[in-house]
Formats: structure tokens, sequence, C-alpha cells
């Protein structure tokens, strides 16, 4: 295995697509080509509403189920909003927070991220907290400002106890959905930096359990050259996880490298 310890994780990232029917279709074509490997975890993340479909199909199968938000409140009066024990009730593993989707249309600062972080944990949710610079913010030469922000922000409270459970990614806004990709050069000097950094704030052994997942069209024509890389521990995936045959070959990417 390339990354130490750290098993990889391909998670994909379905966004805004696929109602439930079509949702339990794709899972369904993961399970079964993905399915019966262990080398490597493997996460599906549909919207809310396609939760309890998939979550039925990815049931006794190695692939968990993700969701792409959460509340940070356990329940009351929040028009519109899920729990984290909501989403624990149907089998979810994971929880994407704070994709840079979320931060730029639904104002989700680093003191939301950071509550929601906490609250994921402490309902036995494995956090996936995405940070990730604009191209405004590259070009200013301000990438490890924005990443040391969002990070340190986002894991106030978060302990060594928890580095098992914490996943990072680092998706730079401007290649995500656009076709252009950080070269693994670029990415790889960005997670060391992000491991780093981990290391300041939960102790360098805790650091290295972390898995930091690489995320912004990465593809079956990119995976390998990014896995290649010793800080980058797997892939957050959005339009490539839409196609059974393209996650199942990100999935294949990461299984080669882990004998
Ligand atoms: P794309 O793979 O479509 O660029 O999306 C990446 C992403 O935002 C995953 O969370």
């Amino acid at each position: 295995m390339s990354n130490s310890a750290r098993k990889y994780l391909i998670a994909g990232n379905w966004k805004m697509n696929l109602n439930s029917a079509e949702g339990a279709e794709l899972a369904k074509d993961v399970v079964s080509i993905v399915g019966p490997q262990t080398d490597v975890s493997v996460c599906v993340c549909p919207t809310f509403t396609t939760l309890e479909a998939v979550s039925q199909v990815v049931n006794d199968s190695n692939v968990s189920l993700g969701a792409q938000n959460m509340h940070f409140e356990s329940a009351g009066a929040y028009t519109g909003e899920i729990s984290a024990e909501m989403l624990r009730h149907l089998f979810c593993k994971f929880v994407i927070l704070g994709h840079s989707e979320r931060r730029e249309y639904f104002g989700e600062s680093d003191a939301i991220v950071n509550q929601k972080t906490l609250v994921a944990l402490a309902a036995n949710l494995k956090p996936i907290v995405c940070i990730g610079e604009t191209l405004e913010e590259r070009e200013a030469g301000k990438v490890n400002e924005v990443i040391k922000t969002q990070l340190e922000g986002a894991l106030v409270g978060v302990t060594a106890a928890d580095a098992d459970a914490l996943v990072v990614a680092y998706e730079p806004v401007w290649a995500i959905g656009t076709g252009k990709t950080a070269t693994p050069e670029m990415a790889e000097e960005v997670h060391a930096e992000i491991r780093s950094l981990l290391a300041s704030l939960l102790g360098a052994e805790a650091a290295n359990k972390v898995r930091i997942l690489y995320g912004g069209s990465m593809k079956p024509e990119n995976a390998d050259d990014l896995l290649a890389q010793p800080n980058i521990d797997g892939g957050l995936i959005g339009g490539a996880a839409l196609k059974a045959t393209s996650f199942a070959a990100l999935v294949q990417s990461a299984q080669k490298r882990s004998k």
C-alpha cells in the first residue's frame, strides 16, 4: 500500500442528481461492479430523498452510504433540515460537510462546518470536511492561508481520538465540474500542507491516520497519477460518480495501489 496505513476511500458525491428509482439503479450497478472488493473503502452519497432506497440496495454490501449535508441540531423547529440521528437511522456512515457549493450558495461558514463536524463525530458519522480555494485566491497566492483558515475553523474541538473517523477533502473550487484538474504535483503540495496542519492540531500520529481526498474533475484518466501521490488517500467524485463504469474504474485505480 502506498499511503502507509491509510485505506483509500473513493466517495461519490451525486449532488442534486438522481431520484430514488434512478439512484437505486445506479447503486445496484455500483454494488455489482465494485462491491466484492474490500481493499478500498467505497461510499456513495445520494440526495436526502434517495438515501433510503440506496440504503436498502447497499445494505450488506461493501459499499457504504453517505449524505451530502446535515443540520447541527438534533431535532426541533428547523424547517427543511435533517439531523445526524436521521442519517444514522438510514445507516449512513459518512456525511459530506462544508462542500464549496454549500459555502457559496447556502452561506455555510467555517463556524457552521465546525458545529456540524462535532455533531457528526458525536453521532458516529464520519465527516468528510471539504476545503479548497477559489481561482481568485489561488492567483493571489493565498492557497495556504485559505486552507489553514478553513481547516482550523472546521476542526475546533476535534481531537486525536477522532482521527480514524475524520476525512478531509481538498477540492479546489476552480477544478469542480470544470474539467480542469489540479496537476498531481499541485494537489500533493496542498495535501502535504493539510497533513502538516493536521499534525499541529492533532499530533503527528493522529494526522497520519486522517484520510485526505482530492476532489475536482477526478476521472479514470487522471486518477492513477493523483492516487500515486503520498498524501492523496482517495477521491471525492462528482460527475464521474454518476456512471457505474467510470466510478468503478476509479475504485480499480485505488485498488491497484492498495496491493
Ligand atoms: P466533479 O468531480 O464533478 O468535478 O465534482 C467534484 C466535487 O465537487 C465532489 O464533491
